[in-house]
């Protein structure tokens, strides 16, 4: 008989957002749903900009040529981008990371889902609590629900900023702007991280889907900020909520070349290898209009464009954390960063207040405990609607007898 992998029965039923998206359907077959309003899933609504588009339909017409069609590419990613990618977010801000140690993809799920695959399972795994699910998921999926996996509760006292683990740890999720608390880590606070991976040769996974969304240039948009942080992390980076590509899907994954680590057989073996092992394996590469697109966000109308999208979300972001001051509830996030993390008002759990914001308001968000048991009490709201639809919703908030 054969068996399944049952870490899998130890999962919750279903993924956070496909919950949300049943308890939407729900709704909808009683209500009409041109009155309900979506700020939970983070999921972009302007469209793709001009540029991008322009990119794309150009790379769509060599694919109908037999002189310029592609077949498969590399794995890791056409030069094209990958060039772009060092020259625009690394190197033109002071960062020395080469093409070669960026890996395309086709999401900063996939590769934070995926990153396990090259690390031992004997790993200790810290997670902060609320954390994005994937890494939680993706690690019972691969341990099941070890005791190697240990919880970094952030809460209002810590100012959702971890502490530095005082146990063994040899792996850490950190992301920074965090989803989905929206708080953000300084410098100095993420120096600490480094110095204490480097100390105990631990490995950060950096995930950085929203850097874009630091409004202050002191804050650190990328770990490689850091001195010496290429020998203890991976940074994950996305064109989803910068570019808007939530649905045409495309991110990349930093893995210096630095970063090493020794083996059982005294061998000092790179990761950088190991993920190039991994990726040829088990994926084809993201496509080439994908790319094409991607490599449309650096050319400097892209990037003025992108910098018009970013700048329009974090509008709705400014409006939703005042709306909710105003209204007297307790706000942490939205500054630097498109997710609004608030305090349920006093009595109700994150379910209760999902269920009563959706009856009474008609506005779906996310419950925090949907994010982890330290989320239990707070709620999130996305900044990714249109402006319309965002002040809308701080009305309707706004006139609400809670
Ligand atoms: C979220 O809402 O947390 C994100 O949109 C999920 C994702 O980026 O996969």
């Amino acid at each position: 008989m054969f068996r399944i992998n049952e870490n899998y029965l130890q999962l919750n039923q279903s993924y956070l957002f496909s919950t949300i998206a049943k308890k939407i359907e729900a709704f909808n077959t009683a209500n009409l749903e041109s009155d309900l309003i979506r700020l939970g899933i983070g999921d972009v609504t302007l469209p793709l900009s001009p540029t991008v588009i322009s990119a794309l339909h150009s790379a769509v017409d060599e694919m109908a040529s037999s002189n310029t069609f592609r077949g498969y590419g590399p794995e890791q990613g056409y030069d094209f981008l990958r060039n772009k990618i060092a020259e625009i977010d690394f190197r033109g801000r002071g960062i020395e990371i080469s093409a070669d140690e960026i890996f395309v993809s086709d999401g900063s799920k996939s590769d934070t889902g995926n990153i396990g695959d090259i690390l031992g399972e004997e790993n200790v795994v810290a997670i902060t609590n609320p954390v994005y699910p994937v890494y939680m998921d993706s690690n019972i999926m691969r341990l099941g629900k070890s005791s190697n996996i240990l919880l970094l509760t952030c809460s209002k006292e810590n100012g959702f900023i971890p502490e530095l683990p005082t146990e063994r740890v040899d792996v850490v999720y950190l992301c920074f702007p965090n989803n989905p608390t929206g708080t953000v880590m300084t410098k100095s606070e993420l120096a600490k991280w480094v110095n204490w991976a480097l100390e105990n040769e631990s490995l950060i996974l950096f995930d950085a889907a929203y850097e874009a969304y630091i409004q202050d240039a002191n804050l650190p948009r990328s770990i490689f900020e850091l001195e010496n942080a290429k020998r203890c992390a991976i940074e994950f980076r996305s064109f989803s909520k910068n570019a808007g590509f939530t649905g045409l899907r495309c991110s990349y994954t930093v893995v210096p070349k630095e970063l090493k680590v020794r083996a059982s057989n005294g061998d000092m073996v790179s990761l950088h290898g190991l993920w190039n092992r991994r990726q040829s394996t088990k994926f084809n590469g993201t496509p080439y209009i994908v790319q094409r697109a991607a490599e449309a966000v650096y050319s400097p109308q892209g990037q003025q464009e992108t910098q018009e999208m970013v700048a329009y979300y974090m509008q709705n972001a400014t409006v939703i954390r005042e709306g909710l001051i105003g209204r007297g509830l307790t706000v942490f996030g939205g500054e630097h960063a498109p997710y609004i993390w608030l305090q349920c008002p006093t009595g109700l759990d994150s379910w209760a207040f999902f269920d009563l914001l959706l009856e009474k308001c008609h506005i779906v968000g996310t419950p925090g405990v949907g994010f982890g048991s330290a989320g239990e009490g707070y709620f999130r709201l996305t900044a990714f609607n249109t402006h319309e639809k965002t002040l809308e919703a701080v009305e309707r908030i706004t006139q609400w007898n809670i």
